[in-house]
């Protein structure tokens, strides 16, 4: 491999061109910090009463667990292997908040939105002011690493690029589906994590094309009228699912890695330096969207294949372009076949879980049982909450037991999923795996042990229950 691929792939070499050595030493980690809780402290972002589990109606309301900014470290960029956890859920949480205090769109839009005080709070000068601070703080978090690396495999041959490509998603999108059938709640979960943000990606991606700075140039595709089609095939697949088309109505169910897949594309749309990796970028999420709304296989074959020719066009204008744009088209391309890739493992551990939750329960007894057995002293919290106690979705980054001690609980991981937890009952929450939670009784205390993570690995040894998407060809 030329070597000056490798380098030129790096971090380092992009930031060269965007004139920013560290974006996060530009202010400071001792001075993001009250940056990142006094963003979260708008109304918009407070956690979610148990009425809000799903929020219709509202594109400003977005409930962060402004209370975890206190025991979050966010001292080191995160591995993408790591989105996962509760530092990069809380990242791209509040990064697609950022991004998107800067969207106006007819599709966002209700009577009377304008005027509403937290439209006027979302879209204020507070909030795009410190959105602006935080946003290089956020990206460098969360996608510094992913950059650093460089990527591997280039090759001149792109139509062999995206045949690899599209052979790969397929292979991932089609297990995926599998696991998913015969279960309502993974098959909307699964859905909502591609469809449930296809709009705003169009929109980053719209936004990074809108001035001239791609407009002469003969290797940039027009997407515009296929980008149209994506988003009512999105639309259209949330509703035959049952899921509101109303962004973001399910926000709380957004995978860390689904939120990172757009903040990524908005990452290079907000940089003017960085449009022709966007255009490699928006033509991954042409061939992804044209896999994921392939699988359901009641739509309209002419959209699809119309989709299917953009995205080979867009391949074909690419290789008209010089080494320089080839070169950095495929950066943006590869680098997003990787983001897709850890969303695809993050929503395999997560539907494999919900589906087998009765199987997780069992585990969590046979958990217990060693801890009485074999009075080992294991590290737990306890909670004594009232009734209606809401616990905002999220992640934690060990495994745990919840173990109710005393009242009732309601348990949730998916939308319109429940899940009863009474006195005696528990349930095993691998790391990373986003849920949450309510009292159903006039109290509940409840205690979550943490468990070691040789003990995960003994219990499932034949269980996968996180990790590795498995598949045949082993594409990672
Ligand atoms: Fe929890």
């Amino acid at each position: 491999m030329d070597p000056r691929i490798h380098d030129f792939a790096s971090l380092a070499e992009i930031d060269r061109f965007s004139g920013l050595t560290n974006p996060r030493q530009l202010f400071g980690l001792k001075a993001v910090e009250p940056l990142l809780k006094r963003f979260a402290a708008s109304g918009n972002y407070r956690s979610a009463a148990v009425e809000e589990l799903s929020i219709q109606d509202d594109f400003c309301r977005r409930p962060l667990r402004p209370e975890d900014l206190d025991i979050i470290d966010f001292s080191r960029r995160l591995k993408p292997d790591d989105w996962t956890l509760l530092c990069g859920l809380a990242s791209n949480r509040m990064l697609l908040c950022v991004n998107e205090s800067a969207r106006f769109d007819k599709s966002i839009r209700s009577p009377g939105f304008e005027d509403r005080p937290e439209t006027r709070e979302f879209y204020g000068v507070e909030n795009r002011l410190i959105g602006c601070m935080i946003r290089p703080f956020l990206e460098t978090t969360l996608f510094g690493e992913l950059e650093k690396g460089g990527i591997e495999h280039f090759t001149d041959d792109l139509h062999e690029l995206i045949d690899r490509a599209q052979d790969e998603i397929e292979e991932r999108a089609s297990a995926l589906a599998e696991v998913a059938q015969n279960n309502d709640y993974c098959r909307k979960f699964r859905v909502l994590q591609d469809a449930g943000l296809a709009a705003t990606k169009v929109h980053a991606i719209r936004r990074g094309r809108v001035d001239d700075r791609s407009s002469n140039s003969e290797t940039v595709l027009p997407l515009e009228a296929v980008l149209e089609k994506i988003s009512a095939l999105a639309a259209e697949r949330l509703r035959t699912y049952g899921l509101s088309t109303n962004e973001h109505t399910h926000w709380q169910f957004l995978l860390s890695t689904s939120l990172a897949s757009a903040n990524f594309i908005y990452r290079m749309a907000y940089d003017p330096l960085r449009w022709i990796e966007l255009e490699g970028a928006a033509a991954h999420f042409v061939l992804e969207s044209l896999v994921d709304n392939s699988l359901e296989g009641s739509f309209d074959r002419e959209v699809l294949d119309e989709i299917r020719s953009a995205g080979l066009s867009a391949i074909e204008a690419c290789a008209r372009g010089d080494v320089y744009f080839r070169r950095r088209w495929m950066h943006g391309f590869a680098l997003s076949q990787t983001v897709r890739r850890k969303r695809d493992n993050d929503l395999w551990s997560q539907l494999v879980w919900l589906k087998d939750i009765e199987r997780y329960r069992e585990i969590a007894l046979a958990i217990d049982e060693r801890i009485r057995r074999d009075r080992v002293a294991i590290d737990r919290e306890t909670f004594v909450e009232p009734r209606e106690m809401c616990s905002t979705t999220h992640v934690h980054n060990d495994h745990r037991l919840v173990v109710i001690e005393k009242g009732t609980m309601i348990f949730w991981a998916a939308p319109e999923m429940r899940l009863y937890l009474n006195k005696g009952e528990m349930t095993l929450v691998p790391r990373g795996r986003l849920h949450g939670s309510s009292v159903e009784s006039i109290e509940c205390i409840y205690h979550q042990p943490i468990i070691p993570e040789g003990w995960i690995a003994g219990s499932m040894s034949a269980f996968p229950w996180s990790g590795e998407l498995p598949l045949n060809g082993g594409a990672e």
